[in-house]
């Protein structure tokens, strides 16, 4: 029995290919707006790519579940345990709650230029969270926790705006954060809880 290399073969299908595309007769303007979408499409993809390595912007890495229902049950998204936290090796973890209509707590600061992680879940429907002039925007979809590592440029009042819609107080569903220069700001004394959102 004969084998045939496996490469030559290919090439051979591919030529096929190429000049059967070649002979498909397409029209001028049809050409045009092909190459117009196409270039579109590059055009989206491209800043989706600029925006995951450049900017920083990516849906939510992990997939990690809570249970949405008893979160007052769960260790981590306890009443208590919301807020701002700084862990053992001084890194900062804020746990944030949102429900119809708000964000809990209702005020936090946190130092300009760090590094600050933020953990969402939602108490009851799907919500969203944005903060402009930052990379935060996810959904917080319940069942689910949405981690997200942002920095805030410099100090001043942010905005957090919930961007999914959620019911009829939706358009009321808004707070702020407070920025403070780095070097004003302490961290609160809170006995600090680690992650893991299992409900053991
Ligand atoms: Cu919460 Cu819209």
């Amino acid at each position: 029995m004969q084998t045939e290399p496996i490469k030559p073969k290919y090439e051979q299908l591919l030529r096929d290919f190429v000049a059967q595309l070649r002979a498909i007769h397409i029209d001028q303007l049809e050409r045009k707006w092909i190459t117009i979408s196409l270039l579109v499409i590059g055009l989206f993809v491209g800043i989706i790519t600029i925006d995951a390595f450049f900017h920083g912007v990516n849906p939510p890495s992990k997939v990690e579940t809570v249970d949405s229902a008893s979160l007052h049950l769960n260790k981590e998204f306890a009443e208590d345990n919301l807020g701002v936290q700084v862990d053992e090796k001084g890194a900062i973890v804020i746990r944030m709650v949102a429900g119809r209509y708000a964000f809990f707590p209702k005020h936090i600061s946190v130092p300009a230029e760090t590094p600050l992680t933020l953990r969402w879940v939602s108490m009851d429907v799907l919500h969203g969270v944005h903060i402009p002039m930052t990379n935060m925007s996810t959904m917080i979809v319940p069942g689910y926790v949405a981690e997200i590592t942002t920095t805030f440029p410099k100090p001043g009042e942010y905005p957090v705006l919930c961007n999914e819609f959620c019911g009829l107080g939706h358009n009321h569903m808004w707070s702020n954060i407070s920025v403070i220069a780095k070097e004003d700001w302490t961290a609160p004394v809170k006995s600090a809880v680690k992650g893991g959102s299992s409900n053991d």
